[in-house]
């Protein structure tokens, strides 16, 4: 992009920009350096000298290139773009001004990923992919870091560490696992019956997305809207690609796995420099705070969806991505997410899984960008400046001026003034005792996966089917597989049987009953945006 259509962020990145043609080649200290293919030696044929200090700076510096890739989804791809709203439809809603402010073009950068595999495996396997968003408000950086699915494999983050242990390859081969066919994972799968409604999701054709840009993004949560009143209202978000969602065939998967392991990070930078911007629309789901305990499984679950029909995702923007980065290590692998950076006017819930986020996401940078002042890095920084009494550590940038870090302080220099409209967290009323106990209202671990099961046509119910067989006919442990067919025998008595025919496993007994049936809502009142006009 150019001229006058550049962001600003784009515009914030200029003075970050390198180009390596502009100048002669240095040392790190600017020496100039008019020699570099051969080390400084005593003679034609002799040792190498510890004095050629070229040699070992460019060897050091090379030794020291690699970061540790993230825990979870270190495979991805980024690109930066806009977002805009339709209209302030959500003025009354939230006092978030990117959202609810038409005309303005906040900056994003967005980066998709596999979950499960490491930096190099292949694009095209069965896995959930991430779809994570870092709008560069002028309010500060919200952050909204989902997935292609709207919901998840666990309630409590407290399992994170064992499930995604049970995910990756097992720890005495380190075997990459192709797919996700192997021992732990199922085994996890049939100890926890709450991973149920998204093991349909993952058996499903949206675990093979033809393209990052045909699909759907979630911020799975429930997150809350605060209105300029400190009102709260909970919001679902929701990205639809305007290209449509579609799926590749598993056969296809596999042989592209092999062809182009890279294909659908190939696939957006290629659309994106050939001008073909993808684009996706924002929606929400609203709940009063009055309905949150009017359906027939809890808000706060984060293995449940809000089904679409009985409260409609409204669209409120879209988003455009238009420019690819100039350097995949500064900027894709260096950027940043997490859900605890959110804006005035959004804000979190008691989501047992959200929860546990707000802690793990900055944990993990500390370590994963080497100490506390990664927010500097390019990539991460926020459009506006940024003052406070942090100082020093790894990698610190800002030459900080003033006598005083602290607040307050009445020698002057190095304390900002508070924000009159600084943000304020939503003030819910918090009242119980300490227990560690999952609330019954999260029980049902089956419902919502009939719900999908149902939803599906002929050939796509194929497709799960087959998926299962593959996936369970590659486990060890015959006893593994009954488990998870016991499992899915509380989804559909018959995807159990069909599966069960294709592992070796005699089908399961039909459960005589399932607690926790579906029954509609009975919603107090219209969750439509409020109108602000
Ligand atoms: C990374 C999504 C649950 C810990 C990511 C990324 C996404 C994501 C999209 C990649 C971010 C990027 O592109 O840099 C989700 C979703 C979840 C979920 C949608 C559930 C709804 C969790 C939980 C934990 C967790 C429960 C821990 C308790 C992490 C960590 C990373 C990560 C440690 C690596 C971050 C980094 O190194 O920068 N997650 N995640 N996630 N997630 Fe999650």
């Amino acid at each position: 992009m150019a001229g006058d259509d550049r962001t600003a962020k784009d515009r914030q990145l200029d003075a970050d920009r390198v180009d390596p043609d502009d100048s002669v080649l240095t040392t790190d200290q600017g020496i100039p350096i008019g020699e570099t293919d051969n080390s400084l030696r005593a003679g034609e044929r002799g040792p190498t000298l510890m004095e050629d200090f070229h040699f070992r700076e460019k060897i050091t510096h090379f030794d020291h290139e690699r970061i540790p890739e993230r825990v979870v989804h270190a495979r991805g791809a980024g690109a930066y773009g806009y977002f805009e709203p339709y209209d302030d439809v959500l003025a009354g809603v939230t006092a978030a001004e990117f959202l609810t402010t038409p005309g303005t073009r906040t900056p994003v950068f967005v980066r998709f990923s596999t979950v499960a595999g490491s930096r190099g495996s292949a694009d095209t396997v069965r896995d959930v992919r991430g779809f994570a968003t870092k709008f560069y408000t002028a309010q500060g950086n919200f952050d909204l870091v989902g997935n292609n699915m709207p919901v998840f494999f666990i309630q409590d983050g407290i399992k994170f560490p064992d499930f995604v242990h049970a995910v990756k390859p097992e720890p005495h081969r380190e075997i990459p696992q192709a797919s996700s066919a192997h021992d732990t994972l199922w085994d996890f799968v049939q100890l926890q019956p709450e991973t149920t409604h998204m093991m349909m999701w993952l058996m499903s054709d949206r675990a093979l997305p033809r393209s990052y840009r045909m699909m759907q993004g979630f911020g799975v949560h429930t997150f809350r809207f605060v209105d300029g009143d400190g009102a709260g209202t909970f919001v679902k978000f929701h990205w639809k690609p305007k290209l449509g969602t579609h799926s590749l065939v598993w056969d296809e998967t596999q042989k592209i796995a092999g062809k182009d392991p890279d294909f659908n990070r190939r696939d957006l930078w290629d659309a994106i420099e050939g001008g073909d911007l993808p684009e996706w629309e924002l929606g929400v789901q609203l709940v009063s705070e009055a309905d949150e305990h009017k359906f027939d499984f809890d808000l706060l679950d984060a293995t449940k969806i809000i089904p679409e029909e009985e409260v409609p995702v409204q669209p409120v923007g879209r988003m455009v991505l238009d420019r690819n980065p100039d350097n995949f290590f500064a900027e894709t692998e260096q950027v940043a997410f997490h859900t605890a950076n959110v804006v005035p006017g959004i804000d979190f819930t008691n989501d047992p899984l959200l929860q546990a986020r707000l802690f793990s996401y900055l944990d993990t940078q500390l370590i994963r960008l080497g100490g506390p002042n990664f927010a500097q890095l390019p990539v991460n920084r926020p459009l506006n400046e940024v003052r406070n009494h942090h100082r020093d550590g790894y990698h610190q940038t800002t030459v900080h001026q003033g006598k005083a870090a602290y607040h307050p302080n009445t020698v002057g220099g190095g304390c900002p003034a508070l924000a009159p409209d600084g943000y304020v967290h939503y003030q819910e009323r918090v009242d119980g005792s300490k227990i560690r106990k999952r609330s019954e209202s999260f029980a049902d671990h089956y419902s919502q996966a009939t719900l999908f099961w149902n939803s599906m046509a002929d050939w796509e119910k194929d497709h799960i089917v087959a998926a299962f067989r593959f996936e369970l006919g590659k486990v060890g442990e015959m006893a593994i597989r009954e488990g998870v067919l016991r499992n899915l025998a509380n989804v559909d008595h018959e995807l159990a049987t069909r599966v069960a025919a294709g592992v070796g496993v005699a089908p399961p007994e039909k459960p005589a009953s399932r607690a926790g049936d579906r029954r509609s809502p009975a919603l107090s009142q219209d969750n439509s945006p409020k109108d602000s006009v």
